[in-house]
């Protein structure tokens, strides 16, 4: 039997043959990207590229992409969804399109990986207003020998992908395109008609499941509502590893594959039951202690905010879903949440106590503030012979999810990007300021180190002499030259000895294997660094050096501010 460990060597290797680079996957959680709590799918890191700015590491790119989507979260406890999940992605920047990739992925699926042909269905799209049928990928799904009642078309709600999902709800800005999926059918599960007359790739009976989807990123959302073509034309892979994993077992329960086994496995064992027992308490735990874990090991931790607390719902609701919780990992961070957990569930305990007549509003307190599920409040109060008010829970639940929505929309627009602008753009100016201090006076400057208030840049470097005015002319003169050259500034995520073999500058010697980021302005200047950098050198104005001192022994202390064109 293979194992997910295979498939994803497999799937790698097969396009690293067809010529694409392998990059490494993005952490969980995006540095630059303050318009999402974590990486959702392997596009979003390349969204820059997918625009038409130009990859470092090439056209052609593959990959695997740890991923978390929270809006499924409650979805959890069926046999597919999951939180945190694993998405094998290949993609071509303005390279191959429809016929390559859509050849490949069967090759890939039919011959690698030995999947029977007759188990695959398709899907291609049946065209809108805007964007015509997709009869290319119709024709090039029939020359690879799919008969027409193995391929399927739908509309923009299936067969279009973008980030917020159909063209109407794309905000200005954002990409995407029609799509073509891949569907497994499981004949163990019968056609269910409370879905419909008929089944099809797209029925929620579970006959099917969805394995992968090339999207054909060719579009981008104007501002009067309508959708223009993007400069290049790209391909966007994704597929579950867990899901193919799943079709390769013949067995639609993504649990049931070796990357749920252990887990699976020790979860009987500590309670002396059966995963067909409870089947749903198995795979929520299962799920939400992978996804932990994985957090954790991206550095988040349990908190109110944000990443932290959606890390802290998933500790939580297993905590609630199982009393030996500590039995099951041996992860520090779950284990110190986890009695901070039991802390705040005695006093809740308490709490409870005190209550005479439970309603909704007290529910909802009762989940807010000491974390109890609403299935705890239930059953507690049952014992009394009370019951809780569920439409009264659910509204103070959609009053609070509205306000903490608006709160964190607030941030993310606000908050964040604004306060950082001026320190943001001096950074960049940080990188120009480098490379052109080693243009004009020699590779032999190195940074030494520096110092960003919104005010002004302070940048040490090694030289053995002050500058003479002559050169802070030129440097100044250089750096406004490609500040005015409009530079885009772009970062790829590679191995710290990568990044050394394409020229990046750094100072540290990472571990072996370690990966970092490359910032890229233009062609002038790559350095290692986890930004965050504006979009290009046009934002910057001007720079204007104010000040240069000698500090100590070969180091030279230059001070920099930036002003508006035209001052
Ligand atoms: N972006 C698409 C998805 O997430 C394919 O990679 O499904």
């Amino acid at each position: 039997m293979i194992t997910s460990n295979q498939i994803r060597e497999k799937y790698l290797n097969f396009f690293e043959k067809k010529g694409s680079v392998i990059i490494p996957p993005a952490p969980l959680v995006l540095e630059n990207d303050p318009t999402t709590l974590f990486t959702s799918s392997g596009m979003q890191p390349l969204v820059p590229y997918l625009m038409g700015e130009k990859h470092p590491m090439g056209k052609r790119l593959v990959d695997y992409q740890p991923s978390i989507r929270t809006v499924d979260i409650d979805e959890v406890g069926d046999n597919r969804h999951l939180t945190y999940f694993e998405m094998l992605g290949n993609w071509s920047l303005g390279d191959y399109f429809k016929k390559e990739q859509l050849s490949w992925i069967w090759e890939f699926l039919t011959k690698e990986l030995e999947l029977p042909k007759e188990k695959l269905y398709v899907s291609f799209f049946e065209g809108s207003l805007e964007v015509p049928e997709d009869t290319e990928s119709f024709n090039i799904w029939k020359s690879l020998g799919l008969s027409d009642d193995h391929i399927f078309s739908y509309g923009v709600d299936k067969n279009w992908w973008s980030r917020s999902g159909t063209p109407n709800q794309m905000p200005e800005g954002e990409i995407g395109g029609p799509d073509s999926e891949i569907f497994f059918e499981f004949d163990s599960i019968k056609h269910d008609k409370k879905f419909g007359e008929k089944c099809h790739p797209n029925c929620d009976c579970g006959r099917f499941l969805e394995i992968g989807n090339s999207v054909f990123i060719q579009y981008r959302k104007k501002a009067d509502g309508s959708l223009e073509e993007l400069p290049q034309k790209n391909v966007d892979f994704g597929g579950g590893l867990e899901r193919i994993s799943a079709a390769l077992n013949n067995n639609p329960d993504v649990f049931k594959t070796d990357i749920f086994n252990k887990t699976i496995n020790k979860l009987e064992e500590i309670t002396n039951s059966t995963y067909e027992k409870n089947i749903k308490n198995f795979r929520i735990i299962a799920d939400h202690l992978r996804a932990s874990e994985a957090l954790t090991k991206n550095g988040v931790v349990p908190s109110n905010k944000q990443q932290g607390y959606i890390l802290r719902r998933l500790i939580r609701k297993i905590a609630t879903k199982l009393n030996n919780f500590e039995l099951l990992t041996k992860n520090k961070v779950i284990l110190e949440e986890l009695v901070k957990f039991k802390s705040t569930l005695e006093k809740g305990l308490k709490e409870v106590e005190k209550i005479e007549k439970i309603n909704g509003k007290l529910a909802f307190d009762l989940y807010q503030t000491y974390g109890f599920p609403i299935e705890l409040t239930i059953e507690l109060f049952e014992e009394k012979g009370q019951k809780v008010d569920m439409k009264e829970f659910k509204k103070e639940f959609e009053k609070h999810k509205e306000m903490s929505r608006s709160t964190s929309v607030g941030m993310f627009k606000g908050g964040l990007a604004d306060h950082n602008e001026e320190t943001t753009k001096l950074h960049t100016a940080t990188h120009v300021l480098h490379a052109s201090l080693r243009e004009i006076l020699g590779n032999g400057v190195t940074q030494k180190g520096s110092h960003i208030t919104s005010e002004r840049l302070r940048f040490d470097f090694s030289y053995p002499e002050k500058l003479t005015d002559e050169e802070l002319e030129k440097v100044e003169e250089l750096m406004n030259k490609q500040i005015n050259s409009s530079l885009p500034i772009s970062f790829s995520e590679m191995s710290l000895n990568e990044a050394k073999s394409l020229g990046a500058l750094h100072f540290f010697d990472g571990k072996y294997g370690e990966k970092v980021k490359v910032y890229s302005i233009g062609d002038f200047s790559r350095e290692v660094c986890g930004g965050p950098h504006v979009g290009n050198t046009n934002e910057l104005g001007r720079a204007k050096i104010i000040k240069q001192e000698k500090v100590g022994s070969g180091v030279v202390r230059i001070y920099l501010k930036l002003a508006q064109n035209g001052h």
